[in-house]
């Protein structure tokens, strides 16, 4: 069972006509992208969507979706996407696909969020999967250093060629590796005041509901 495409599509029911809904990044907000351009097509569904990235602005234009920018509305309604991990205490981490910018703006301005997961994103503590933080290229070899000597186990994201990657804002992405988040609020704060650091994967207090994917006992929501 390919439980992304499961979230993705139950998620789509919470989109009601006259909308305006951020639409998430990644491989499982993929699927809901394309269920909703499937009822924007066949059930003549009217919304306005805010793409969180490039990648999702491409398919939702494909889809004929009708977009605006985070800047054209007066907020979101609601926001529907992925994440990296999910405590049992609810608090995420997201930007493995380096969209984490955008998707934080357009989280920060929507009246409700969703988050749409397979089973084996949620975990006990944050930090297995790597922490990304978005970087101002200049400076960032500095911003590495104070990274490493407050042992946070930072690698830089290249691309394949072996370049650092570029961010849809042309950042470059770090990622930390810490195993596990003790206290995810003290660092978010930490990281906040990190001059060049321009945004990084802790989206703490921020989600309503969580519908999870599983193998046995199918679409589980938690509100
Ligand atoms: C994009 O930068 C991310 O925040 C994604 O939302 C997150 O990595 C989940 O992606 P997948 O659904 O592809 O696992």
């Amino acid at each position: 069972m390919n439980l992304k495409k499961l979230v993705g599509i139950e998620s789509a029911n919470y989109i009601k006509d006259g909308m305006i809904v951020g639409l998430g990044t990644g491989s499982t907000a993929y699927y809901m992208v394309e269920e909703l351009g499937r009822r924007v097509k066949e059930e003549g569904l009217s919304i306005t969507g805010v793409t969180t990235s490039k990648a999702t602005e491409v398919q939702a234009l494909a889809l004929d979706i009708p977009l605006k920018s985070i800047d054209e509305v007066d907020y979101v309604d609601l926001t529907i996407d992925g994440a990296d991990e999910i405590s049992e205490d609810y608090q995420g981490t997201k930007g493995g696909g380096a969209a984490l910018l955008f998707e934080k703006i357009v989280g920060t301005y929507s009246k409700e969020i969703i988050w749409i997961v397979d089973e084996s994103k949620m975990v006990k503590h944050l930090g297995a999967f790597p922490l990304p933080i978005e970087v101002i290229p200049y400076g960032s070899a500095q911003l590495f250093k104070l990274f490493n000597e407050n042992k946070l186990n930072p690698t830089l994201r290249l691309t394949d060629d072996g370049n650092p990657l570029l961010t849809d804002s042309k950042n470059y992405i770090i990622d930390l590796h810490l195993e596990k988040i003790e206290n995810p609020i003290e660092l978010a704060a930490w990281l906040d005041t990190q001059v060049g650091v321009v945004e990084h994967g802790l989206f703490l207090n921020m989600v309503n509901r969580v519908i999870i994917g599983t193998q046995h006992e199918g679409v589980k929501t938690v509100d």
